[in-house]
């Protein structure tokens, strides 16, 4: 397994790789890895001749009131559970290597990002479509990887692929979850042991949510509200939003029907966590 954090030495692999007529999947990640992401190697190495998975903590998507700087970061850790997945190449640049000086252009869109996650992280999914379209354009991967953990983000990034004419296939991935629910996050770390015990909040109100979707009610205030209730029992729990939009449009519905995103974000303590699930 290579890694490497110049730009340059990507591409010689890859197009090397190309010539070949090999395949390459693609796996974009902040490191830390976890269960989560190597789900996602995973199913690109059992779909590809070769797998890239990139490590880049973006500053673009993080506001300058958020965790950039506390970003955890473990590249040794992170290189072994690649070696041991079977990963072919990392790639591990530096800020000023994808960012150089004078950088000015940049990927965005008007819908899907305004709901959820977008109107408290406003600059967020610029950030993110961003560095994306640039690591494809890096990478010229087959097919890239996205978990469903960050239901919007995956959406917005089929969107940009199918609007911008990128020639990469978008694969989601279900949430991987710890064995009492909570979902796999690099975030969880900042939590201390009455937050983790607290962070269960989301999955058991989802789930309830759920229980409730499948018991026939299809009025979103309804499940909205039962699943703000839930959370609101938890005196750790703080409600960034709780929503029912349409998954490929994150556009909000009033009637639950199928391909529904039922979303919530939740600060616990000073972390804040995300969950979702999608109605069949
Ligand atoms: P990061 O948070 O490291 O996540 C990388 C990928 O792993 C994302 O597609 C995310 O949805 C997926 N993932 C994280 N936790 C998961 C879980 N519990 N189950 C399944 N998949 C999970 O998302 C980002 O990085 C960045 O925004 C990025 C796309 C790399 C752009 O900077």
């Amino acid at each position: 397994m290579d890694i490497c954090d110049k730009i340059v030495d990507v591409r010689k692999r890859v197009n090397a790789w190309k010539k070949e007529g090999l395949t390459i999947g693609f796996v974009p990640t902040m490191g830390y890895l976890h269960e989560g992401h190597k789900s996602l190697i995973d199913a690109a190495r059992k779909d590809n001749d070769r797998v890239v998975v990139s490590i880049f903590v973006n500053p673009m998507q993080f506001a300058p009131t958020e965790d950039l700087e506390s970003y955890p970061r473990d590249l040794q850790k992170d290189s072994q559970l690649c070696k041991d997945a079977g990963v072919d190449l990392i790639f591990h640049p530096q800020p000023e290597e994808m960012y150089a000086d004078g950088f000015c252009s940049y990927v965005d869109m008007n819908g899907l990002t305004t709901e959820l996650c977008g109107k408290s992280r406003p600059i967020h999914f610029r950030g993110v479509q961003t560095v994306v379209l640039k690591l494809f354009n890096i990478v010229k991967p087959d097919k890239a990887y996205f978990g469903q953990k960050d239901a919007q983000q995956l959406a917005v990034i089929k969107r940009m692929v199918k609007d911008l004419n990128v020639d990469t296939e978008i694969v989601g991935c279900p949430i991987i979850r710890e064995p009492d629910g909570l979902a796999k996050s690099s975030r969880n770390t900042y939590l201390n042991p009455d937050e983790r015990k607290a962070a269960l909040i989301l999955s058991r109100s989802l789930k309830l949510g759920k229980e409730l979707i499948e018991s026939g009610e299809t009025d979103s205030k309804k499940v909205i509200k039962a699943i703000t209730d839930s959370i609101n029992t938890e005196p750790l729990a703080k409600i960034d939003y709780v929503d029912i939009v349409d998954f490929s449009t994150i556009t909000p519905t009033d009637k639950i029907g199928k391909s529904a995103l039922v979303a919530v974000a939740v600060y616990i303590g000073k972390t804040r966590l995300i969950d979702n699930f999608i109605t069949q």
